[in-house]
C-alpha cells in the first residue's frame, strides 16, 4: 500500500481510512507573554510540520520507519480553544471549552492542552518511534508534554465498521461525503479546511455491558450487536427510523436507547465524523477513546446533553479526560501547518 501523503489541503488525519492503531500527546506552551508564546508556537507548528512530512514520506530517513509505505502514518494537529483565545489566533468564532457534563469524572492532567496531536498507523511500532520524534521536535521548540494516550481497533476487513469493547459496531451512521461538507468541514472560507476534534476517554463497564441478555444490549444502542444493523432496519446503512412504533404504542427503538438520543433528527440534521478508539491501560482501565469531528463543538454538547440525560449506555460509562482542538487546515503542497493562524 502506498504512504499517505502529509501534504494537501486538508491534515490527512481526519479522513485517511481509519488504521488499526492511534496516540494522541498533548502539549502546553510555557505561558509567559502572548507574543512569546506566539513566536514558540510558530517554532512548534514548523517543527511539527517538518517532523510529520518527513515521517510519513515513502522512504524516511530514520530506519526504524523504513517500511516502504506500510506504515500509513496518517496525523493530525490542533490547537485547544484556551490558546487561541490567549494569542488572538485566527480560529473560528465558535471555537470553546466544552461545559461540564452531569456524571463527568475528569481527570485535569489527562485533558486538554495547547497543542494536540493525533497519530495514527498500521501498528503500535510506528506510532512508538514517531510520537518520539514529534515530542523532540516539540520540545525542542519549547513546547511541554501534558498527556499522551494510545489506541486500537480490532482487525477490520476495508470498507467494514470496527468494534468497540461492548462488541459494537462503532461509527456505522457517519456523514458521507456531502453531509461531512456540510456538518465537519468549514465554515467556508478562511476555515473551510479546519475542523473541531472532540476527545472523551470514556471508561466502560464491560463486564457489566456483557452480563445483560443478548437482547437488552441490542435495546439499549437500538442496533444489533451481531450485524450493526437498526432495530428497525434490515442493512447495517439503513438509518435507525426513530419514529417507528410497536403495535402495542411504545417506539422499536427504545426512548433511552443510545441511537435515538444521539439521533441527527433532533439536531436539524447535525451529524459529526465518529472515528473513536478503544484503550486499554491495565485492570479495570478499559473503554473509548471517542474521536468526534465536527464544524462546531456545540454540536458534540447538544447531543451530549441528552445522552448524559437518560441514555441506556450511562450505568456502564464516564467520562475520564476531555479535550478540544480546532484541527488547523493542511500543510498545502509546501508550507507549514497553521499559517492562517496568524491574521
Ligand atoms: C452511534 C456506541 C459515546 C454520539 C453509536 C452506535 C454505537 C455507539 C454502537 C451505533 C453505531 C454507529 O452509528 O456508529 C457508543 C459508545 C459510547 C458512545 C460505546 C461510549 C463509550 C457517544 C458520545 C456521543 C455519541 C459521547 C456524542 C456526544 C453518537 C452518534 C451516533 C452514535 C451521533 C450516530 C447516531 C445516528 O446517526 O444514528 N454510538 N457511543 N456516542 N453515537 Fe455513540
Amino acid at each position: 500500500e502506498a504512504a499517505i501523503p502529509f501534504r494537501g489541503a486538508r491534515q490527512a488525519g481526519v479522513t485517511a481510512p481509519q488504521q488499526p492503531a492511534t496516540h494522541l500527546l498533548s502539549f502546553d506552551l510555557p505561558r509567559t507573554s502572548a507574543a512569546a508564546d506566539r513566536k514558540v508556537l510558530r517554532g512548534v507548528l514548523a517543527a511539527l510540520s517538518g517532523t510529520l512530512a518527513t515521517a510519513a514520506a515513502d522512504s524516511p530517513s530514520d530506519p526504524r520507519l523504513q517500511g516502504g509505505g506500510t506504515t500509513r502514518l496518517a496525523s493530525l494537529v490542533g490547537v485547544g480553544p484556551a490558546l487561541a483565545a490567549r494569542l488572538d489566533l485566527d480560529v473560528p468564532a465558535s471555537l470553546a471549552e466544552l461545559p461540564p457534563f452531569p456524571g463527568d469524572r475528569l481527570d485535569p492532567r489527562r485533558s486538554n492542552g495547547d497543542v494536540l496531536v493525533q497519530l495514527s498507523a498500521a501498528d503500535r511500532w510506528t506510532l512508538t518511534v514517531v510520537a518520539e520524534l514529534v515530542g523532540t521536535a516539540a520540545h525542542t521548540a519549547g513546547a511541554v508534554p501534558r498527556w499522551s494516550q494510545s489506541g486500537f481497533l480490532p482487525h477490520t476487513p476495508p470498507g467494514t465498521t470496527p468494534r468497540n469493547l461492548f462488541g459494537s459496531k462503532d461509527g456505522t451512521a457517519n456523514p458521507d461525503h456531502t453531509a461531512a461538507e456540510q456538518w465537519v468541514w468549514g465554515p467556508p472560507g478562511a476555515h473551510g479546511d479546519g475542523t473541531v476534534l472532540v476527545y472523551r476517554r470514556i471508561h466502560m463497564d464491560v463486564e457489566g455491558f456483557a452480563a445483560l441478555s443478548e437482547g437488552r444490549r441490542d435495546r439499549v444502542i437500538g442496533r444489533r450487536a451481531s450485524d450493526g444493523v437498526a432495530l428497525t432496519g434490515t442493512t447495517e446503512r439503513d438509518e435507525p427510523d426513530i419514529y417507528a412504533k410497536n403495535p402495542d404504542g411504545s417506539y422499536v427503538i427504545p426512548a433511552t436507547a443510545h441511537v435515538r438520543l444521539a439521533s441527527p433528527r433532533f439536531d436539524r440534521g447535525a451529524r459529526m465524523l465518529r472515528r473513536s478508539y478503544s484503550y486499554d491501560d491495565g485492570p479495570g482501565d478499559r473503554g473509548l477513546l471517542f474521536c468526534a469531528f465536527m464544524r462546531d463543538a456545540a454540536q458534540f454538547v447538544r447531543v451530549q446533553n441528552r445522552l448524559a440525560d437518560r441514555d441506556a449506555l450511562n450505568p456502564f460509562l464516564q467520562h475520564r479526560a476531555s479535550a478540544v482542538a480546532y484541527v488547523l487546515p493542511g500543510a498545502g503542497s509546501a508550507g507549514t501547518l497553521g499559517e492562517r493562524l496568524w491574521a
